[in-house]
């Protein structure tokens, strides 16, 4: 395999799989490449793989602006006009700031000890009601939590749950035919904003403790968010938190049911659970990437500057897996946390659970925490 045998920008290519050998090939020879688009001219993208660089391009919030399309394939001028700059995940500061301080209030210590409450309730419920039966899809159980526990946190009322759900997975699944297509992605994105609109003005007349009723309150510069503002705010908290946190249960009980040594030492010291959990979003990689605009020339590499007058994308991927596990081995999931209050300290669970996966690769170690931290 070479640099250029993959095209990135083609939804196809991860039908099969996210091509993680790919990924890791380029890191080590081309860690910023241009990927021309299948949809033609003005969609292609630069391509950021290796972790500093990424960690880099979201850091420099002036240079790289979050104001942009996050999805490498078209998007509609109507979509992107309800979106950019007015949803907190497509904005800059100092609109970035406010939207983020108006929902801060919603996320306190306190406030997550009372959903963690919740959750448990759920994963209780979910699973009660496919016990008797012994079998189930296994989609119907990870569906359900997140959306009782997102709808929670945005105050919706237990009889819109369902077509919260509903709407979220038209937005979400356009390239899967057996959630959505672009039209009912494009109702979907409707029918969310009209519902926000409504809530926001139950909210306002009667506000109660959850994250929309703050949005729905907060001011900035005396004024209140407008329809579009809460419309885009509601859509990124529904959509966000609800087909993440799903991919990735799912996607960590499938790597535990492919590794069952790894699930039988899980299975024996629960203590290790936390950790676990870290890894298995590590190694899923539920999002793959997000987009940001360059608003200019900038180095990002030592080996390349982008060129960006024409205003093209920045795509940065998150995969990282396929560097430090060999074909086949076992995802890295078992390792104990190393007990430490220091937080210069705590990349070393890191290490911890790369040489456990790597027994026979040590001398590779070094390298490999580098790429991880
Ligand atoms: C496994 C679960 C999740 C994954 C993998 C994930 C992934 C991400 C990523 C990669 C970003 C950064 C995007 C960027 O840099 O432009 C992000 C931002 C965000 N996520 Fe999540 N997310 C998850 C769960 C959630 C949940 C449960 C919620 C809330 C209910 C949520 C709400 C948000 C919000 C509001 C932002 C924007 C933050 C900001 O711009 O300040 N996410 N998420």
């Amino acid at each position: 395999m070479k640099v250029g045998d993959v095209d990135l920008s083609n939804p196809v290519v991860f039908e099969a799989g996210v091509p993680y050998a790919y990924f890791a090939l380029l890191r080590k020879e081309a860690p910023v490449t241009w990927q021309p688009s299948i949809y033609g001219e003005g969609f292609g993208f630069w391509n950021i793989t290796r972790f500093a660089d990424i960690a880099e391009v979201e850091k420099n919030v002036e240079a790289f602006s979050s104001k942009t399309n996050v999805s490498p394939m078209p998007t509609p001028e109507s979509t992107l006009s309800s979106t950019v700059d007015r949803s907190i995940i497509l904005s800059d500061p100092p609109r970035h700031s406010f939207l983020r301080r108006s929902i801060t209030g919603g996320f306190t210590p306190r406030a997550i000890a009372k959903l963690e409450e919740r959750i448990k309730q759920c994963a209780v419920e979910a699973i009660d009601s496919v016990i008797e039966k012994g079998e189930c899809d296994l989609h119907d159980v990870a569906a359900y939590t997140p959306i009782e526990v997102v709808a929670d946190i945005l105050g919706v009322p237990a009889h819109d749950r369902q077509r919260l759900y509903d709407w979220a997975n038209a937005m979400f699944g356009t390239t899967d035919p057996e959630l959505s297509d672009p039209q009912k992605n494009m109702m979907g994105a409707m029918q969310m904003f009209s519902y926000a609109r409504r809530l926001a003005k139950l909210r306002r007349a009667n506000p109660g403790e959850d994250v929309f009723s703050l949005i729905a309150l907060a001011e900035e510069d005396g004024e209140q968010l407008d329809d579009i503002d809460l419309g885009a705010t509601f859509i990124v908290l529904a959509t966000a938190g609800n087909e993440t946190t799903r991919t990735q249960f799912l996607q960590g009980v499938l790597t535990l049911i492919e590794h069952p040594q790894a699930m039988a030492t899980l299975r024996e010291d629960l203590s290790l659970l936390p950790n676990a959990i870290e890894e298995m979003l590590r190694w899923t990689t539920p999002a793959l990437g997000f987009a940001r605009k360059a608003t200019r020339d900038i180095e990002v590499d030592v080996r390349a500057t982008l060129e960006t007058d024409d205003g093209a994308t920045i795509f940065v991927s998150y995969q990282g897996r396929s560097d430090y596990t060999k074909a086949g081995a076992a995802p890295i999931i078992t390792a104990p946390l190393f007990e430490t209050s220091d937080p210069r300290y705590l990349w070393l669970n890191k290490v911890q659970a790369i040489a456990r996966g790597r027994a026979e690769g040590m001398s590779k170690l070094v390298y490999d925490i580098y790429e991880v931290q």
